[in-house]
């Protein structure tokens, strides 16, 4: 298998544990460059980098876009408003422009699922998913599993609670695959209108109770998403808050608190659960830099670890 075959990450299920495992690494070296005063590496010199931005984002596209730069690529950030996707511009068609640059890789934000993958088979370009719809946010599992790797040494036998809108949540899709092929229990939490049916299938538990949220080594947290709600799924907001919003009160010590961000404050946390030293928010944020890193140097410059494609 050619160091220069085409390779995507459009799926955690691209990966396994070991593949996880080698990117992981890899981005422990680059989180010591991301410590240095000069913050650059020339290992994609010459590469061009496209981030394609069809949806709101403040973590990932600015950390995709530091991640390209710190690997010394050139690299070229859009964004649906403001681009001529406003001027009606299909995806195809956008994506066809795009590759005329002939970029390495395409990075991809889209409300809709199966995008991503879509790209893939219109760009000779390496495609990465920086979040599809419902579907999956890969690169946002990875940084997560980093982060708790970096805390607890590694996954195995942990029990790690994700409470909240499971049911909109790409995250949680990606975080369940991540975390269980890591060795994690993984068990969801929230209302049932929440729980998309079946989710037991991607080899979890499910619960609408959150009264035995103290067995969680690690709790991790959802926005609700309301740009992906059509209908009513909670009475209100402020019931919902007072069934499943997590507080330091609700926190056993010891607990890890996570969240993707950004956060609905005083929603699905309270303030005191957010700035309390059992949140690893801030440690999520930054280690999307050296991940992102790790993941565009592993699909550009690396050996195989995600699936070739012919
Ligand atoms: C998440 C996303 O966009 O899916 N945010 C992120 O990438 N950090 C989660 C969210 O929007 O709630």
């Amino acid at each position: 298998m050619s160091v220069h075959s085409r390779r995507h990450l459009i799926s955690i299920e691209d990966l396994d544990r070991a593949g996880i495992e080698r990117i992981l690494d890899r981005a422990q070296g680059f989180a010591e460059v991301s410590g240095r005063e000069i913050k650059k590496v020339p290992a994609l010199r010459g590469r061009t980098i496209v981030n394609l931005f069809y949806e709101a984002s403040t973590r990932t596209s600015s950390s995709f876009e530091l991640a390209a730069k710190r690997l010394s690529a050139d690299v070229v950030s859009i964004r649906a408003a403001g681009s001529s996707v406003d001027k009606g511009e299909s995806l195809k068609d956008t994506v066809q422009t795009l590759s005329a640059y002939d970029p390495a890789a395409i990075v991809i934000r889209s409300p809709h699922a199966g995008a991503a993958q879509l790209v893939a088979g219109w760009t000779p370009a390496s495609v990465i998913n920086a979040g599809d719809g419902k579907h999956e946010h890969p690169t946002q599992a990875l940084l997560d599993v980093f982060t708790l790797r970096r805390r607890l040494g590694g996954l195995d036998g942990a029990s790690i609670w994700i409470v909240g809108d499971v049911l909109h949540s790409r995250v949680a899709r990606s975080g369940i695959l991540a975390f269980k092929r890591m060795g994690a229990q993984v068990t969801v939490c929230g209302p049932p209108t929440l729980i998309p049916r079946g989710i037991e299938a991607l080899g979890c538990t499910s619960t609408a109770s959150i009264e035995g949220l103290h067995e969680a080594d690690v709790v991790y947290v959802l926005r609700m998403q309301h740009e992906r709600m059509r209908e009513c799924f909670v009475p209100s907001l402020r019931e919902y808050a007072t069934r499943y919003q997590v507080s330091a009160a609700r926190l056993r010590p010891g607990q890890l608190l996570m969240h993707p961000g950004p956060v609905n404050r005083g929603v699905e946390l309270s303030s005191d659960a957010i700035d309390s030293p059992q949140a690893l928010i801030g440690e999520q944020v930054k280690a999307g830099v050296a991940v992102r890193m790790a993941v565009l140097y592993e699909l550009l410059a690396g050996a195989p670890a995600l699936a070739a494609v012919a």
